[in-house]
């Protein structure tokens, strides 16, 4: 069923600022289309990096292992080309651009996205529906139908794109992203950071209409809290850059009680749980925080630009 999975074997990878620090030291994970799996983790865990990985952002280098999506070797492939293979990351913190509105934006990755993977790249002219582009009515109706389906105003797709946007209408964005692009495996990172309890639930409501037997889902979060609205088939949890457990979803339940002490231990992390890196927040007192505690770090643009279209 290789053509059905994202399979990731003994994955190493190193930032490319700093080649000998290794974030991810062997990641191994299999994850079916149809599926819903959940990597939780520590702060600094590795599990943004996973994604980025997945991905194949430029900062990060992978120095062992293997990625494979439908028996292909995805790590071959530029961001792009992996974006047209079927891939979408969404971001943990997404970049406002002034003067694209999201409808243009979404009608230009759409049209990338489109792109064949084996032929070359004029072929896709946007404007002509008979070479490959989406023809201005059907885009209109494609993107009526996914504004609806999140619960967005029509007026939301005239807006630039992040400009202005609360953290809950950037997540927004992402599903509105995914949902136009139809992907068949979606890596959302820490979606829940920065949500309110009913923007959250919104988006939940978005990722689950778009579940479906040919979608695969990795949901990378700190927090349980996401879990009680999106239903894992299975739960892992990262630390310093491996899977150290992996279970249903009575793990999730079990690290909002105890944190993420007990997991570590077991697993041979008993110092580490002091450590600054590895120290689980509670989750009762996430709340409206989380977004201004992570808005210092902003998302490369180039990983916006290359990740997407
Ligand atoms: N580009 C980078 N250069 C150097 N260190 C990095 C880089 N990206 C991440 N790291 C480090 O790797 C660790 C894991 O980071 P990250 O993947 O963002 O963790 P998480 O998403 O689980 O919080 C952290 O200690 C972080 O500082
Ligand atoms: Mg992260």
């Amino acid at each position: 069923m290789n053509d059905q999975e994202l399979i990731i074997r003994d994955l190493h990878v190193v930032p490319v600022a700093e080649p000998t620090r290794e974030i991810l030291a062997g990641i191994d994970l299999t994850v079916r289309k149809g599926q819903v799996h959940a990597i939780m983790g520590p702060n600094g865990s590795g599990k943004t990096t996973l994604a980025y990985a997945l991905m194949g952002h430029p900062a990060y280098k992978v120095t062992k292992g293997e990625v494979t999506w439908k028996g292909e070797d995805i790590l071959a492939l530029s961001p792009d080309k992996r974006a047209r293979a079927g891939l979408f990351l969404a971001f943990q913190y997404p970049t406002a651009i002034p003067g694209l509105s999201v409808a243009s934006f979404l009608r230009t990755a759409l049209n990338a996205r489109r792109r064949r993977l084996d032929g070359g790249d004029g072929e896709i002219d946007p404007s002509d529906p008979t070479r490959g582009g989406i023809s201005m009515g059907d885009f209109r109706k494609l993107l009526r139908e996914k504004l609806a389906l999140l619960r967005l105003e029509d007026s939301f797709a005239g807006r630039y794109v992040n400009e202005g946007f609360s953290g809950g209408e950037k997540k927004r964005l992402e599903m509105l992203q995914m949902a136009v692009l139809g992907p068949e495996f979606a890596i959302l990172d820490e979606t829940d950071s920065g949500l309110d309890i009913d923007a959250l639930r919104i988006v939940a409501e978005g990722v689950n209409a778009q579940l479906n037997p040919e979608l695969g889902i990795l949901v990378i979060t700190h927090y349980q809290r996401l879990l009680n609205y999106i239903t894992p088939d299975v739960v892992h949890v990262l630390a310093r850059g491996r899977i150290v457990s992996s279970g249903g979803r009575e793990l999730a339940l079990r690290l909002e009680s105890e944190g993420y002490g007990p997991i570590l231990r077991a697993a041979g992390y008993g110092d580490a749980v002091t450590d600054e890196g590895l120290r689980t927040e509670a989750p009762q007192v996430s709340g409206l925080g989380d977004g201004l505690a992570s808005a210092d770090r902003d998302e490369p643009a180039a990983a916006a630009a290359s990740g997407r279209a």
